[in-house]
C-alpha cells in the first residue's frame, strides 16, 4: 500500500453510508496511529445538518473522552496527526475549515508559503501553522469561483505543488465524501450501501475487504452507493480488488513485525533525509557550527550510540572535538561549557527525561543548544534553541532501528559540512563525498535485497547464553548499537568491548563456540583488530566479520564473512548496523521473543 514518498505519515479514514459515521472514524482511525499519533480529529455532518469537528492533541484515547458517539451521523471524516508543518497542538491539527470546505490531508504541500500570497488567498487570515489550512482555503476560494467542488479541485491540482491526498467534506451536503489524490496514498473501500476512503487499508477491514486503488491527480466523489473517479475531466473506470491480508498484517505493512518493516524503511528515510538537507549538491538547512570551540554531545541508549559515532566523524574529518555523554550521567556531572561551546541533544522521541534535564541545565546557563529530533514539537523540540529533524516518521517498534540510522546520517552530514566550512574538504571530495550520499539509499536496499546471510548466522547463533561484538575507533561504537539491539530484544547477554581490551580481563569468558561478532570498516586499525579476533579463535570462538575491507588473506579469523560495501568513511558507518539489526532481529525471533515490545522497556523514556 505504501508508495514512494509516503513515510507512513498520518492517517486518513472517511465514511458515508447507514452506520453511525463516530465509531467507524473513530476506530479506523486507531488501526491507522501507527502512521502517526500526536494529534487527531474528525468532522461530521449531524442529521440536522450541522457541522461538527472536534479535534485533541495527543493520540485518540484523548479525542475519544471528548467525543458522543451517540450523536446520529451518516458521514465523515478522521485524521490522526504525525506532525511536519506545526507543533502538534489543536488548532494544527485536522480537520481544517475555510468556509464551505472541511478537510484533512496526508502529504506535504511544498509552495504553501507561496500560496499564501495567491490572489484568491490575500485577504485570508490564518490561523494555524499548517500547510493544510492553506489547501483547504485554496480550495474554499475556488469553489466560491466555480460553485462546483469537483471542478474547484481540478483548478487546484493545478496549482498545488508536492503530495495530497484530501478527504473533504462540502457544508450541507450529507451525501458526499469528496476525495483527490497526488503522491500519497489514498483508498476507496467499497461496501454495502456504505463508502469508505482511508490512507491505508487497515481503517476499513472491519467492515470490507474491496477496495479500488487511486493514481495521482484522480478526484472523486463518494455517496453511500456510488462513486465516481475522473482524471483530467473524464471519468475513469476503476477495478474492485479485494484484499488479502488480515488486518493485523496490513498494519505492518505484510511484515511480520514493526522492527522489520522500519528496517526496510531506513532507504526511504535516508532519502528523504538527503532531500532535507542536500540540494544540487550542496549542504542546505543545516548550522555553522565552526564558531563553538567546545561541542557536548548527549543521549541515551542508541542515540548515545549515534554520538559516538558523531565524535569520530566530527573530529577525523572537521577537525572538532567532541565530547560524549550518556544524558542519565552528563546531568549529575560536572560540564565545562561556556558561552562559545554547544550542547548538541540527541533524541528519537524528543521526550526522554535525562536528555531533556541535560539540554534545561544547559540552556539554564544561557548556552546555545541544537536538538536532533525525530517526534516534531516534542518537549526536546520545543526547547531546544535549534532543532533539526531526522525525519524518519513514526517509529513503532521499542528497539529503534530507522531513527538511530537517521540519527547518524544527519549527524555525519553535520560533520561534513563542519569539514567544509573549515575548508578541510576540497571541492573534488565533496563533489565525491555528495555523490555518495545521493547514492546511499540504493546501497542500503541492495544490501536489504541480498542480506539472507544475516537470518543464516542468526540460526547459527541463537542458542547461545553471550554473545561479544568486538571493534576499534568508529567499528566499536557501532558494535555497541548492535549488541545493544542483540540483547534488548533476544534476551541474550551481550557485551561490546573495544577489541584491543579483551584481554585484559573479558576474554577469560570466551571460550569453545562463543559467538565474537567484529565490525572492521577503518582500514587504518583492520590489522590491529584482526590479532584480537586471532586471540578470540585461538580460544576456540565462533567468529563473525563484518567488513568493508579484503579478508581474503585472513580466512582463518572467521567462521562466517559479511562483506560490506565500501563507501567513503563519512558514511561507513551507517551500514554495518544494517546487518547488526538484522542479525539481532533474526536472533530473536529464534528465540520465541515479542520483538515488537521487549520485556521491561518503553518506547519513551519520561523517567529517571
Ligand atoms: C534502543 C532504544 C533506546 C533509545 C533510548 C533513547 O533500541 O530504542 O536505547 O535509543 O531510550 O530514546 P530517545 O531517542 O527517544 O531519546
Amino acid at each position: 500500500m505504501q508508495e514512494s514518498g509516503d513515510f507512513l505519515v498520518c492517517g486518513i479514514i472517511g465514511y458515508v453510508g447507514k452506520k453511525r459515521a463516530i465509531p467507524v472514524i473513530i476506530e479506523g482511525l486507531e488501526t491507522l496511529e501507527y502512521r502517526g499519533y500526536d494529534s487527531a480529529g474528525l468532522a461530521y455532518l449531524n442529521q440536522q445538518n450541522e457541522l461538527k469537528i472536534i479535534k485533541e492533541k495527543g493520540n485518540i484515547i484523548e479525542l475519544r473522552k471528548i467525543l458522543d458517539f451517540n450523536e446520529e451521523s451518516n458521514i465523515g471524516i478522521g485524521h490522526t496527526r504525525w506532525a511536519t508543518h506545526g507543533i502538534p497542538s489543536k488548532v494544527n491539527s485536522h480537520p481544517h475549515h475555510v468556509g464551505n470546505i472541511t478537510l484533512v490531508h496526508n502529504g506535504i504541500i511544498e509552495n504553501y508559503e507561496e500560496l499564501k500570497k495567491h490572489e484568491l488567498l490575500k485577504d485570508y487570515k490564518f490561523i494555524s501553522s499548517t500547510d493544510t489550512e492553506v489547501v483547504c482555503a485554496l480550495i474554499n476560494s475556488l469553489y466560491n469561483k466555480k460553485k462546483d467542488l469537483l471542478k474547484a479541485l481540478e483548478e487546484a491540482n493545478k496549482v498545488l505543488i508536492g503530495s495530497y491526498a484530501l478527504g473533504i467534506l462540502l457544508d450541507n451536503d450529507l451525501a458526499h465524501i469528496y476525495i483527490i489524490k497526488k503522491d500519497s496514498p489514498l483508498i476507496v473501500g467499497i461496501g454495502k450501501n456504505e463508502n469508505f476512503i482511508a490512507s491505508d487499508v487497515p481503517a476499513i477491514l472491519k467492515h470490507t475487504k474491496n477496495y479500488i486503488l487511486l493514481n495521482d491527480n484522480d478526484i472523486g466523489i463518494i455517496s453511500k452507493n456510488d462513486f465516481k473517479i475522473y482524471n483530467k475531466g473524464k471519468i475513469v473506470k476503476k477495478e474492485i480488488l479485494e484484499f488479502e491480508w488480515d488486518l493485523e498484517a496490513s498494519m505492518k505493512n505484510g511484515y511480520e513485525h514493526f522492527m522489520l518493516k522500519e528496517i526496510y524503511e531506513q532507504p526511504k528515510v535516508v532519502k528523504q533525509i538527503i532531500n532535507e538537507y542536500i540540494k544540487d549538491n550542496e549542504l542546505i538547512n543545516l548550522p555553522d557550527l565552526t564558531k563553538y570551540k567546545r561541542i557536548d554531545i548527549v543521549g541515551c541508549g542508541s542515540a548515545y550510540h549515534a554520538g559516538l559515532i558523531a565524535k569520530h566523524l566530527f573530529e577525523e574529518y572537521a577537525d572538532t572535538e567532541i565530547n560524549v555523554a550518556i544524558a542519565s550521567e552528563y546531568r549529575y556531572t560536572k560540564n565545562f561549557l561556556d558561552k562559545d561551546s554547544l550542547l548538541i541533544v540527541i533524541s528519537q522521541s524528543g521526550e526522554t527525561a535525562d536528555t531533556l534535564a541535560s539540554l534545561r541545565l544547559v540552556k539554564e546557563k544561557g548556552i546555545d543548544t541544537l536538538a536532533i529530533v525525530n517526534v516534531v514539537g516534542s518537549s526536546i523540540a520545543r526547547e531546544a534553541k535549534e532543532v533539526l529533524y531526522i525525519k524518519a516518521g513514526p517509529e513503532i517498534a521499542v528497539a529503534t532501528t530507522k531513527a538511530y540510522t537517521a540519527q547518524v546520517l544527519l549527524l555525519s552530514l553535520l560533520a561534513f559540512k563542519t569539514g567544509i566550512d573549515k575548508k578541510l574538504i576540497t571541492s573534488s571530495d565533496k563533489t565525491k563525498v555528495i555523490n555518495e550520499y545521493n547514492s546511499l539509499n540504493k546501497i542500503i536496499e541492495e544490501i536489504l535485497e541480498h542480506c539472507d546471510e544475516c537470518e543464516k548466522i542468526a540460526k547459527k547463533i541463537y542458542k547461545h547464553e553471550d554473545i561479544f561484538f568486538l571493534g576499534r575507533k568508529v567499528d566499536y561504537a557501532i558494535t555497541m548499537e548492535g549488541s545493544l539491539k542483540l540483547k534488548e530484544i533476544s534476551y541474550i547477554h551481550s557485551e561490546s568491548y573495544p577489541s584491543g581490551e579483551l584481554k585484559h580481563g573479558t576474554i577469560a569468558l570466551i571460550n569453545k563456540n562463543t559467538p565474537v561478532i567484529s565490525v572492521i570498516t577503518d582500514e587504518s586499525i583492520a590489522l590491529k583488530t584482526i590479532s584480537n579476533i586471532k586471540e578470540t579463535k585461538a580460544r576456540d570462538s565462533y567468529s563473525i566479520i563484518l567488513s568493508s575491507i579484503n579478508m581474503d588473506n585472513n580466512k582463518e579469523c572467521y567462521d562466517e564473512l559479511i562483506s560490506i560495501p565500501k563507501v567513503h568513511p563519512l558514511i561507513e558507518p551507517i551500514l554495518p548496523v544494517i546487518y547488526l539489526q538484522l542479525i539481532a532481529y533474526y536472533v530473536a525471533k529464534f528465540n520465541g521473543c515479542d520483538i515488537d515490545k521487549p520485556r521491561n522497556l518503553a518506547k519513551s523514556v519520561t523517567v529517571e
